[in-house]
């Protein structure tokens, strides 16, 4: 059922895209303009494929692919497969429940396994569910059917289609998933670069970046440029042991430290609710870890309004774009 700002049209208004606003953590490279590609229309109750940008079709060139550690070979197009992509590492996960491996072919859903992965890493553009507390990782799943978690950047497709998928599950498919996803521990996948320059990039359709190794670094600016340390086996190949490194402009770990630790006057201390070490406590989310990209968004949507959370909301009201660039990063470089 949807309560709140369920036209994914709502949004949109929220969007008052500034100056100072986080492109780089949506995954794009250009603020938004009238020449952006923003997401297809997606009414509630759209099937969750009809909310991707349309499919690029590449011919399959049979040309099996593999990855370290394992003896399984896919080709891309085999570990892309919208209903069933590459499980490199079965023994790294318990059995997957069939919506997890496969989704639902027939109703337009596609597994969370193509984007979080069967062992819940995931990546930057979407999100890290291994570990998650049960409780939470449900209420999640109700406030994206809700309307009540949205993207504040009106290109970010994948996440109006994660809305539509959360609707589409039954409690029961709700409450199996949960529990598959969190009986498995959420692995460090950050390395954190502090930096004055960093790659150029370029970014994927749904918002991974990838680096653009034949070009000089640039300037990094007030920005964090967050890529796979391996991009070909991250983007082509779906490796879900993949790593990420995130460069960071030089002081933000020391400034991050602060805002989180002592509230730096402008916020309270995230340990009394995430735990000493930003791990969780209960049913409250360990925040220690994510990509940076994953944690500013969270902080920047909640400031939108269009993550709505009546707990985080206090808490980012005086919080900048900096100064919750500064938290992404230090975050990013805590063990989970
Ligand atoms: C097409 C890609 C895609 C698929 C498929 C997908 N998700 Fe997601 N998921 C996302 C994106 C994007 C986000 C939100 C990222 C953001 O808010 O910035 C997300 C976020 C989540 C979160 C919130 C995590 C947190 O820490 O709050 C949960 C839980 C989740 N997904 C569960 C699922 C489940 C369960 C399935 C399968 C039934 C699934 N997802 C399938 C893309 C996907
Ligand atoms: C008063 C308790 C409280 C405090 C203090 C608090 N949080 Fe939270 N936070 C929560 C709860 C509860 C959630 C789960 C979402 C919800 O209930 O809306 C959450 C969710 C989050 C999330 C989203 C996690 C995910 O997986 O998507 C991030 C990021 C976050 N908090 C960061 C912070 C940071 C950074 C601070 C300190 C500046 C902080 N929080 C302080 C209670 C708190």
């Amino acid at each position: 059922m949807c309560l709140v700002g369920c036209g994914l049209f709502g949004v949109r208004a929220l969007a008052q895209q500034g100056p100072d606003w986080p492109d780089w953590a949506y995954g794009f490279t250009e603020p938004l303009s009238g020449d952006s590609l923003v997401a297809p229309p997606c009414p509630d109750r759209s099937r969750a494929i009809d909310c991707a940008y349309p499919p690029v079709e590449v011919p399959d060139d049979g040309i099996k692919l593999t990855l370290p550690g394992t003896d399984r070979t896919f080709t891309r197009n085999e570990a892309w497969f919208n209903y069933g992509p590459a499980d490199w590492y079965p023994q790294d996960h318990p059995p997957m429940p069939a919506v997890v491996a496969n989704g639902r072919q027939e109703d337009g859903l596609r597994p969370c396994a193509l984007c979080h992965f069967p062992n819940g890493q995931g990546k930057s553009e979407n999100g890290h569910v291994a570990g998650l507390p049960v409780a939470y990782f449900v209420q999640q799943l109700q406030a994206f059917e809700d309307g009540l978690r949205r993207s504040a950047d009106p290109r970010k497709a994948n996440t109006n289609e994660m809305a539509m998928i959360a609707a589409a599950l039954s409690a029961e498919e709700k409450q199996a998933i949960a529990e598959y996803y969190g009986s498995m521990p959420y692995r460090q996948m950050v390395r954190v670069v502090e930096t004055d320059e960093a790659p150029q990039v370029r970014s994927s359709r749904n918002g991974l970046m990838l680096p653009l190794e034949d070009l000089p670094p640039v300037p990094l600016g007030m920005r964090i440029v967050e890529v796979p340390e391996h991009p070909e086996h991250t983007e082509i190949q779906r490796d879900p042991r993949g790593k990420f490194v995130a460069y960071v402009p030089r002081g933000s770990l020391a400034a991050g430290e602060e805002l989180v630790i002592t509230g730096g006057g402008k916020t309270v201390q995230c340990g009394i609710c995430h735990g000493p070490d930003q791990r969780g406590v209960g049913d409250i989310p360990s925040i220690a870890g994510r990509t940076a990209s994953y944690t500013l968004r969270q902080l920047w949507d909640v400031k939108q309004g269009s993550r709505v959370s009546p707990i985080m909301a206090p808490i980012v009201t005086n919080l900048t774009a900096e100064d919750m660039l500064y938290i992404s990063a230090y975050l990013a470089s805590l063990a989970p």
